[in-house]
């Protein structure tokens, strides 16, 4: 698809987005080591653009560290610098307090300030200019999630050549929520910019619509959007801009190669091992965030023990959380919070040598984790609120063998996709403790029956397919 510049200049296939593939890592001699990003973004965009040569921008991940352009394996990614107060107000601020909880249903108050707001415009532009000044002419540009939602118009401004498309990662909300925002008109005219505005789920792509009709004054077509096909369209003076559903998803063939290997099948029956060999393992897999239900699933757990429908000496639980946004006030609660949980359970529960819940604030590497999904009979997924959730296909992806089952929240975009989880309210307490209960003691060939379907979904339906369905639709689709 792409041909890019011998310096990283001149891309025709371009990824914008608020982090780079990679994060800056300073070590204390003062050398430089790159570590894989958190979250899904990454997670689900890198794979695609390495099997393609391309261009990257975004933020190497520290404050105030600027790096020349630098290729790494086909790939060029092109450092944008922030400083500590940028980091402070547009990441942590607007992106993280304000945008973040008011996209997710308001699970936190959003907190709305002025000074935050002008960090966000001023950043925006900057990410804007980095990409108008490494674009070829004619160039395809990519710009995903809610951090970068002005890039769009922006870069229109200086570069009309481009084809612009934007992506949102995280749900987009109910319009009664979106109009809370003081600066809702100046964010929809922003993505109004791209000629192509993608979300998970077509209600996303609907609410869009009607808040380019009530707060641009557009007329945007009334038809129903459908998952990957049937994009609304708004017509915005002579441009055409397409609005559509396309549920992001996994790697899933490479994941599923990972589970088969041998030594990853050792690692999961050590990982049993070094639990106690547990009749039952049950796993949580998370960024640390307040979004994830973390706190939820652990109150279920205490219930059962305190219920006896769960026994200490039968069932471990291990929940491995990637620290995230730690200096902003609302992550700090909820790992407090968390944290409380499982010192309660393990206090009331465990015997010495052998802790109920396992709790890792830390992040693994992708083998480790395909281990630990290997390993367990039930994985535990009960977000309050999320775009998609990549971790619930991932589990699928790994269960080549048909074992485990997937306890999944209604509430993840994942749901519509994974009917054969078990799936439930997270808000409804009883019902989170039935669908752990059922999960645990699922009937094997009923457990085969439900995997084989997930499966199915998962392995039919992966990033590629995601990918090619939006540039595709952007009018960019990619040379195989
Ligand atoms: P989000 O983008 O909100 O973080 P997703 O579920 O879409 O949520 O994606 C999270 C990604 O991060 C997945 O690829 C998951 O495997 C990975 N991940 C989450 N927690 C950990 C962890 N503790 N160690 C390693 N990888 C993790
Ligand atoms: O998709 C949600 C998302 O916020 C991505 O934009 C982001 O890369 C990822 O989660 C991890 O979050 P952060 O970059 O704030 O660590």
């Amino acid at each position: 698809m792409s041909s890019t510049g011998q310096d990283g200049t001149s891309a025709d296939f371009i990824v914008v987005a608020n982090r780079l593939p990679v994060d800056l890592e300073r070590l204390p001699d003062g050398s430089v080591n790159w570590k894989r990003s958190p979250g899904g973004l990454v997670s689900a965009i890198e794979p695609f653009l390495r099997s393609r040569s391309g261009a990257w921008v975004g933020w190497p991940g520290v404050a105030g560290e600027e790096v020349d352009p630098f290729e790494e394996e086909g790939l060029w990614l092109h450092p944008v610098t922030l400083s500590a107060r940028e980091v402070q107000e547009y990441y942590e601020g607007f992106s993280n307090a304000t945008l973040w909880p008011l996209y997710h249903d308001v699970v936190a108050p959003p907190v709305f300030d002025r000074a935050w707001w002008d960090t966000y415009v001023q950043v925006n532009r900057r990410f804007a200019d980095a990409c108008a000044k490494i674009a070829a002419e004619g160039a395809v540009v990519w710009v995903q999630d809610y951090q970068l939602q002005l890039v769009p118009a922006m870069l229109r401004e200086q570069r009309p050549d481009l084809r612009i498309g934007f992506f949102l990662h995280i749900p987009f909300p109910p319009v009664e929520l979106f109009m809370q925002l003081p600066w809702r008109t100046e964010i929809i005219r922003g993505l109004l910019g791209s000629d192509l505005v993608g979300f998970h789920r077509p209600g996303g792509a609907q609410n869009f619509l009607w808040l380019a009709r009530r707060l641009v004054g557009l007329e945007p077509s009334r038809g129903a959007v459908g998952v990957r096909t049937r994009p609304g369209v708004v017509q915005v003076g002579d441009r055409t801009v397409r609005v559509g559903a396309f549920p992001i998803s996994i790697d899933a063939a490479h994941l599923d190669s990972l589970a088969r290997r041998k030594d990853v099948q050792q690692r999961a029956r050590e990982i049993r091992a070094d639990l106690g060999n547990p009749r039952k393992l049950m796993l949580g897999v998370d960024r640390l965030d307040y979004t994830k239900g973390i706190d939820l699933r652990l109150r279920a757990l205490h219930e059962l023990l305190d219920e006896g429908r769960v026994h200490a000496e039968d069932v471990v639980m291990v929940q491995l959380a990637t620290p995230s946004r730690e200096r902003v006030e609302q992550y700090q609660l909820m790992r407090q919070d968390i944290e409380r949980e499982v010192g309660r359970i393990n206090g009331e529960f465990s015997r010495v040598g052998h802790p109920v819940v396992h709790y890792l604030h830390q992040s693994v590497d992708r083998k480790e984790l395909v281990a630990f999904m290997s390993a367990a009979d039930v994985m535990v997924v009960t977000p309050v609120r999320d775009g998609m959730n990549l971790v619930c296909k991932e589990y699928v992806a790994c269960r080549y063998d048909l074992g485990g089952a997937l306890v999944l929240s209604e509430f993840a975009g994942a749901a519509a996709e994974l009917t054969s989880a078990f799936l439930v309210n997270p808000h409804d307490l009883d019902g989170v403790k039935n669908a752990l209960h059922a999960a645990l003691t699922v009937d094997p060939a009923e457990g085969r029956r439900r995997m084989r379907a997930l499966r199915r979904q998962v392995l039919t339906h992966d990033v590629d397919r995601w990918a090619r369905s939006f540039l595709e639709a952007l009018g960019a689709q990619p040379a195989s």
